[in-house]
């Protein structure tokens, strides 16, 4: 029986982990499948939600890390993780993303030489700024075996050395969460209960640091919103960070001042997913929206520097404008003025990668 140890901590590991544990649980009598959740992330609407949203089952194990400085959470996740491992002793340790948990983990059974597989390896936005570069770099040369969601990431690990025969093509893990779903969210109502309807907004999400704890730059974020905001209604689910931020910045001014302009609290999963699928474009400084948009074939504009997830530009709906505001506005008013940017599903996004993946595991160790 192949003991597989699945680790999640914070919101964008839910989506990614609930396919593969469903297709874990197909091989009862193979596979003895386990679920940590590291506690990165607590709230209610960071977390809760998204396991009711996702049929993901109540993890094992629950180490209750919470929030800390990048040092401070990835060492109370190493210290908590590692008696879990020796307890335990499972064959294989899988993780998904880029977040501190993610380093962690990898980091702990690499030393006590517990195989490692990493779920959507290869990415690189090639920008150490973003603590999640720091984290994919380092997973991925622990890791023992790679799974990747595009032919861009197996060109980035070899380049820095990964032996091919670690690296597996498998596409999206996340996509095959959403393709599930997406029936369900569009029979939620989240749309009529704030007024919306098909396109007649666009949907925001905004939590990097370099956006929102900037006051100078999250000011600028807000005035290309205030802007368009005169064009199209603008619904704004901001993770705690944001919300915390618009209040220490006393930045909440300027947003009473945007009648078009409404912020709500973390959505789960389906709200979300619905929302996204109904919006006329979205904005964002996620990793994860730019692919969603890209399947649902929703225009989004990237409000960063750089990506990581380069396919979504290559062949999807995605746009980088970066920060300033008035390329911003520029962006989003060709969108209004019907000039949006079209694109095609990337290949191997098509539902079955958690499949794919699941069988590799079985035939690598069995
Ligand atoms: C983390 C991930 C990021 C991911 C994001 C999605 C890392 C390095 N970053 O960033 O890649 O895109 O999650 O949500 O792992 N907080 C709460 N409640 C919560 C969680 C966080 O109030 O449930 C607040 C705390 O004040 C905390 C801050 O948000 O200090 C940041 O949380 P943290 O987990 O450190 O990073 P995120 O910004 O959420």
């Amino acid at each position: 029986m192949l003991r597989i140890l699945n680790v999640v901590g914070a919101r964008p590991n839910f989506m990614k982990i609930a396919p593969i544990l469903k297709e874990m649980a197909r091989y009862p009598d193979r596979i003895q499948p386990l679920l940590l959740n590291t506690g990165q992330h607590y709230d209610l609407e960071m977390v809760d939600l998204f396991f009711q949203d996702l049929d993901i089952p109540k993890p094992d194990l629950n180490l209750g890390v919470g929030s800390g400085t990048h040092a401070q959470q990835t060492a109370r996740i190493m210290m908590a993780f590692e008696p879990v491992c020796l307890e335990l002793s499972p064959h294989l340790i899988l993780v998904v993303g880029d977040v501190n948990s993610t380093l962690a983990c990898s980091l702990v059974a690499s030393k006590l030489g517990i195989k490692v597989a990493h779920i959507e390896s290869g990415l690189r936005s090639f920008d150490r700024s973003m603590p999640e570069e720091i984290n994919r770099e380092v997973t991925d040369l622990l890791s023992d075996y790679l799974f990747t969601t595009s032919p861009d990431a197996d060109e980035n690990l070899i380049k820095v050395g990964v032996p091919k025969e670690k690296i597996f093509f498998v596409g999206n893990v996340m996509i095959d969460s959403l393709l599930e779903q997406l029936p369900k969210a569009r029979q939620r109502t989240i749309l009529s209960r704030h007024n919306l309807q098909n396109t007649d907004y666009a949907l925001i999400t905004l939590h990097r640091p370099a956006n929102v704890d900037d006051s100078r730059i999250f000011a600028g974020l807000l005035d290309a919103f205030g802007a368009i905001q005169n064009r199209i209604k603008l619904i704004f689910p901001a993770h705690p960070r944001t919300l915390k931020n618009l209040e220490k910045f006393k930045l909440i001014e300027k947003i009473r001042q945007m009648p078009n302009f409404q912020i709500l609290p973390p959505l789960g999963y389906l709200d979300f997913l619905a929302l996204m699928d109904k919006a006329k474009f979205v904005m964002t400084d996620s990793g994860g929206l730019q692919e969603e948009t890209t399947v649902l074939g929703v225009p989004c504009l990237t409000l960063r520097e750089n990506t990581e997830r380069p396919i979504t530009i290559t062949a999807g709906t995605n746009l980088l404008v970066g920060l300033d505001p008035d390329k911003i506005v520029t962006e989003a008013v060709r969108i209004l003025d019907g000039k949006a940017k079209q694109g095609k599903v990337p290949p191997l996004w098509d539902g079955s990668a958690s499949e794919r993946i699941v069988q590799k595991i079985l035939d690598l160790f069995e």
